[in-house]
């Protein structure tokens, strides 16, 4: 662990990580999918485990072993992700959604192989938006007084996006992190911000994914019902 805890503060507590990146099948040997390696969700769960919760981890593609102590649900499209969420939401004190979801998936599978035709062009995938799972259970909260945190990829102007976003999903948190190349994706480092629905913002330096962790659930613990 990046930071020893004096107390285990989520003791008694249940919380729901996701973790990794959706793939959404074209055929049978094809998906569409993301750079997420699940690193950062992993980190949460683990941490939120060492400080004395009881962790249930939607995992989806990350190849990664189940952390000790946690219970690990595997998925891996964003419609079985939304579905593993809804499940363990219901009972949970918070849900940190760190996967990062397909937005679109193709509107039709292929039972069969794609193959290429003779004088045929390449075809056209048509593609249909997934649920937006963050903004369903905010909007919808399993518990009075449920703690949803959020993550956010962002460029360009960042807090900008970021404060938009969490306005926009609803959530208590939200953890905005600048990407581009070589920035945060399968990196064992990461740098973000969290804000906060009541206007707050937590600089978080660049530093061991487990730390961000930390830092997320020391701004998870005083909003718990
Ligand atoms: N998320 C989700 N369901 C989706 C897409 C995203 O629950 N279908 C969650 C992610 O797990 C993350 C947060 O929403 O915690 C923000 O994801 P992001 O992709 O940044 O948000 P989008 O609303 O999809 O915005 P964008 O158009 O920028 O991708
Ligand atoms: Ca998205």
């Amino acid at each position: 662990l990046a930071r020893g805890v004096e107390a285990p503060d989520l003791a008694g507590r249940h919380v729901v990580v996701s973790a990794g990146g959706t793939r959404e099948p074209l055929d049978p040997v094809r998906y569409l999918g993301n750079r997420s390696s699940g690193k950062q969700g992993y980190a949460l769960a683990r941490t939120a485990a060492a400080r004395g919760a009881r962790v249930t981890l939607v995992e989806a593609n990350t190849g990664m072993p189940d952390p000790a102590g946690v219970d690990v649900v595997h998925v891996g499209t964003a419609v079985q992700l939304r579905e593993a969420v809804l499940k363990a939401a219901a009972d949970a004190d918070a849900v940190v959604m760190a996967a990062a979801v397909a937005d679109f998936r193709p509107a039709t599978y292929a039972e069969g192989k794609i193959k290429k035709k003779d004088g045929v062009e390449a075809p056209v995938v048509t593609l249909v938006r997934n649920p937006d799972i963050l903004a369903e259970i905010s909007a919808d909260r399993a518990r009075p007084g449920q703690v949803i945190v959020g993550f956010a990829a962002e460029t360009d102007d960042v807090l900008a996006n970021g404060r938009d976003k969490l306005r926009r999903k609803g959530c208590d948190l939200l953890v905005v992190n600048e990407v581009g190349e070589n920035r945060t994706f399968g990196a064992e480092v990461n740098e973000a911000v969290v804000l906060s629905a009541d206007g707050g913002e937590t600089p978080v330096p660049h530093g061991p994914k487990e730390a961000l962790a930390d830092t997320v659930w020391d701004l998870v613990v005083p909003r718990l019902a």
